[in-house]
């Protein structure tokens, strides 16, 4: 293939990114999305692949890295289950940091990288290389420990160490020296040190900046670790003079760095004291503190009452969680909502932006329930809804729907947007026992007098319910 083939063929590939990221933003389009998105990959792949710059004697061992890369991305993709998501995309991001690394020292060591540039031009690339290893070894380390994080393998508690702040601060002063002894080496060897200190200073900080985020920002921080991703593929296309990454790149780094603001939004977190690290440490038990405990009783009922609610009701609002993911509920929600509707009931669901464990968990389960997207709302345009339903039913959510975000200041939520079930005539509350949600903190909702809770696994209650509203 020729340059100029490869080049319009790159641009193509560009176009059809953009199209995919403005698919993707609506669960409509989002099968559309995806498809470009694949399809512009392809054009991606086979123009660099048949590019000027893949010798002959490469093209074989570029095919095995794609039958093997191939493979490993089927398998992953079929087997991995929809609530380990977030865990493959940190795994994933930790791949992209690497080779950002490995492309970095690469390039520094390669002399045909540089042969023919001017000084300036080298120097312009030993900052790319520098950079681009820098941003590369974050994203990897920090990706690992956000898998370790959300995979369990390490705790959600954050690892505050004493003076952490000055500590981030020396090393980037550190890495800064370094960048200048490393531009100042007269030979590969003597920009060795420099560069291999750099590195380990950045892993170090990688592991440091995620180990010291709770648990409750972790959604967050994949995110932001995607954007990194994307800046480290960007500096990757630096490295290479390869415009089709720098582009892509860009748009990874920057819809990364717009959705984190947005998930920093919707759980009313300031980005920047996110990423200085803290909150939401406890995942498990109730929070120690600080926060009231809400005292009372809570009402439990069983299937067939819950059952009656429902068909008492005129208007229901379904509220889906982490919960409902992890039994696998959506089906059986789909065809309860299906038999509310032949019995003439208004059925719609309330998404909240956070709820499950990753951006668009629930929009994707319920579509793969196939229920219909006009039933689907985002939090904002069901929440004003609430007072006039009559029958609110939370399958599986809990900080999402916790009232302490509004009405306790001293909750570790406070300020968070919350769905507010509470205020319909009757809330449903459907989950196991009384433990916590992702954030570790109670939740008064259970104890209000309009509440009811139906204790038991997501998908057998529901099965029960729905047994009974066709009796
Ligand atoms: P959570 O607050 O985590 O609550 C989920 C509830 O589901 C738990 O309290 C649990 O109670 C219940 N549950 C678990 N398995 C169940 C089953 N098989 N059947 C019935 N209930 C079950 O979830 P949420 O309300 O969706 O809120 C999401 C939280 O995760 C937020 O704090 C958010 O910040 C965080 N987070 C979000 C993301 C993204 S991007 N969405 C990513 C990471 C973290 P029992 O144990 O009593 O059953």
């Amino acid at each position: 293939m020729s340059a100029s083939l490869a080049t319009v063929s790159y641009i193509a590939a560009i176009i059809l990114f953009i199209l995919s990221l403005g698919g993707l933003s609506n669960p409509e389009t989002s099968r559309r999305g995806n498809l470009y998105g694949m399809i512009g990959m392809a054009i991606a792949v086979l123009a660099t692949v048949s590019g000027p710059r893949v010798t002959t004697g490469g093209i074989a061992w570029i095919a095995i890295a794609l039958v093997a890369g191939g493979a490993i991305g089927l398998y992953l993709a079929r087997t991995v289950k929809m609530t380990q998501m977030p865990e493959l995309v940190a795994f994933m991001h930790s791949l992209v940091g690497l080779v950002a690394m490995i492309v970095g020292y690469a390039s520094y060591v390669d002399p045909t990288a540089t042969a023919g540039m001017a000084a300036a031009e080298v120097t312009i690339h030993h900052v790319e290389v520098y950079v681009g290893v820098l941003i590369g070894a974050v994203t990897l380390s920090g990706s690992v420990i956000a898998f370790g994080k959300l995979s369990g393998r390490i705790g959600g508690k954050p690892l505050l160490l004493p003076a952490r702040h000055w500590l981030n601060l020396a090393g980037l002063l550190v890495v800064i020296w370094f960048g200048y002894r490393f531009l100042g080496a007269h030979s590969i060897q003597e920009g060795m040190t420099p560069i291999i200190v750099m590195s380990v200073i950045a892993l170090l900080f990688g592991i440091h900046m995620v180990m010291a985020i709770g648990g409750a920002d972790m959604p967050v921080v994949v995110s932001m670790l995607n954007s990194y991703s994307g800046w480290a593929a960007a500096a990757t296309g630096f490295m290479l003079s390869n415009d089709l990454l720098i582009v892509t790149g860009a748009l990874v780094g920057s819809s990364g760095a717009i959705l984190s603001y947005i998930m920093c939004r919707a759980m009313n977190r300031n980005f920047i004291s996110v990423i200085a690290g803290g909150f939401g440490g406890e995942t498990s038990a109730p929070s120690a503190g600080g926060a009231a405990q809400p005292a009372g009783e809570v009402v439990p009922v069983n299937a067939q009452e819950a059952a009656d609610l429902l068909r008492e009701a005129k208007s229901v609002v379904i509220v889906p969680g982490y919960g409902m993911a992890v039994a696998q509920a959506q089906h059986t929600v789909y065809e309860i909502t299906k038999r509310l509707r032949e019995l003439g009931k208004t059925v719609r669901f309330g998404i909240h932006p956070v709820a499950g464990r990753m951006p668009g968990h629930m929009n994707v389960l319920l579509a793969e329930a196939k229920v219909p997207y006009d039933i689907v709302l985002e939090m904002d345009e069901i929440n004003g809804d609430f007072p006039d339903t009559d029958v609110s039913m939370v399958i599986g959510a809990n900080d999402i729907v916790n009232p302490s975000a509004q009405e306790d200041p001293s909750s570790p939520i406070a300020g968070m947007p919350v769905l507010e079930v509470w205020k319909a005539h009757t809330s449903i509350v459907m989950k196991r026992s009384m433990a916590s949600g992702y954030a570790g903190v109670d939740n008064p909702l259970f104890y209000k007098d309009n509440n009811r809770m139906l204790f038991g696994d997501a998908k057998k209650m529901l099965d029960e319910v729905l047994v009974a509203l066709k009796g």
